[in-house]
């Protein structure tokens, strides 16, 4: 349980770590990778803790210095078999990216996960590796445990069908272990650092964007700073957004353009947030993001551009009931099989905050003010979930508790420590 006092003002300068999308992604292309390679400014989240292990029992070394990390990776079909069941804990993306990975291996494995990872649909992953010949099963539900048994594999031509691109990833990860190419089309752009990393060629075509992968493309060690983590940082600009008098800058963040919707949506929605010093950086463009109080109107939210803020959704509904109008947001129905159905969770806090909620299959609409009461919000056991009914309990009159607190560290450890270091109260 943690409790949030009502915020005055947030002012000050923030270092977050390494984003965890691209922190999973370097994690496993050095482990895959033969011989030594070098993460810094690593996430320091569980859900990377759990990649990490994962591919130490597959014979990874990872020596973990701070934000930094030195692997020992074991190249082309080098892993070795795992003794033990690879378990993913929360992570939707170890989950997913492994299973493409070990689609090519010469061993059995079985993955598992939490509770929460556990009733995630893991069909969307099983049916494309199948047509690719994979030997890979989840459980008659669809969900883990997968068991993944020796195959041959061959490449495939394959429109996505669902907008995930931990199922676009999963895809490429085992077909970069065919000298023949393979072709994924993906409709709706979704986060491409898996292309990216991998140097993939892509394609702009009236079917969509062509993604093209062979062996061609398997990873060689390499060095990589990861720029600090747009999701996280997502929290603490609507927090200075909405206070009064505040100003922050978050130094070095991800702005790559598959993730940079939250900035997109903010600035329509009024916002004051600037962009310094940005550059290049291991490919993925980077700057510091500087944030000011700003007054804020609700705006309509286009279907497209949900795949770039799904997982910012919460925290940006939450920057919506401090906006001019109502907040709403439909074409979200994927929110319902993420860490929790955050449809659910966010509806049912935002009654307990005090406010008028219309729950729909794919969204929900928001109106009235937040009640003076101290509220007792839910986590859902969902990090995202803890940390936007954090922020939302320092914009109530008198705070607010977050019960289960503690998940939050599936994807910042740090985040008390860092609003204690910014928040006049
Ligand atoms: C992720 C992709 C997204 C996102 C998740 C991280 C990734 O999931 O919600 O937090 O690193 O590829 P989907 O691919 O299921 O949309």
């Amino acid at each position: 349980m943690q409790k949030f006092k009502k915020v005055n003002s947030i002012k000050g300068e923030l270092f977050l770590r390494g984003d965890k999308s691209i922190s999973h992604r370097a994690v496993m292309f050095s482990a895959m990778a033969d011989g030594i390679s070098v993460i810094r400014n690593c996430s320091g989240s569980e859900d990377v803790s759990s990649t990490i292990n994962c591919f130490e029992k597959l014979g990874c070394k990872f020596e973990i210095n701070g934000d930094q990390i030195k692997v020992t990776g074991k190249g082309f079909k080098g892993f070795a078999k795992p003794k033990t069941e690879l378990y993913a804990g929360n992570s939707g993306t170890t989950a997913r990216l492994i299973s493409g990975i070990l689609s090519a291996q010469n061993f059995e494995s079985v993955i598992t996960g939490d509770e929460s990872l556990s009733q995630r649909p893991m069909k969307r992953i099983v049916e494309p590796l199948k047509l690719m010949g994979a030997d890979i099963s989840a459980n008659e539900k669809g969900t883990l445990p997968i068991i993944i048994k020796p195959a041959v594999i061959k490449p495939v031509n394959y429109k996505l069908q669902v907008a995930s691109a931990q199922v676009k990833s999963a895809i490429l990860l085992c077909a970069i272990h065919l000298d023949e190419e393979s072709v994924i089309i993906e409709q709706t752009p979704t986060r491409n650092h898996t292309e990216k990393l991998l140097n993939l060629k892509t394609q702009t075509t009236n079917e969509g964007t062509k993604i093209y992968a062979s062996r061609k493309n398997y990873p060689q060690p390499f060095e990589i700073t990861v720029p600090s983590d747009i999701s996280s940082a997502a929290f603490f600009i609507v927090l200075a957004l909405v206070t009064k008098d505040s100003e922050i800058i978050i130094r070095n963040v991800s702005l790559n353009e598959t993730r940079t919707g939250v900035i997109k949506i903010l600035r329509q929605m009024g916002g004051m947030i600037e962009i310094e010093n940005e550059k290049e950086e291991s490919g993925e463009r980077t700057g510091d993001v500087r944030v000011y109080s700003s007054r804020l109107k609700n705006i309509s939210i286009p279907k497209e551009i949900i795949p770039n803020i799904i997982d910012e959704i919460p925290i940006i509904a939450v920057a919506g009931i401090f906006a001019e109008g109502n907040f709403k947001i439909d074409n979200a129905k994927e929110l319902r099989v993420k860490e929790s159905d955050r449809i659910k969770s966010l509806c049912t806090n935002f009654i307990k905050a005090g406010l008028t909620v219309e729950e729909f299959e794919d969204g929900f609409e928001l109106s009235g003010t937040v009640s003076n009461e101290e509220v007792m919000f839910e986590s859902y056991g969902d990090h995202r979930i803890a940390m936007a009914f954090g922020v939302l309990s320092m914009l109530m009159k008198n705070g607010g508790v977050v019960n289960d607190f503690e998940c939050a560290g599936v994807s910042n450890p740090q985040f008390v420590a860092q609003i204690n270091n910014l928040c006049n109260y």
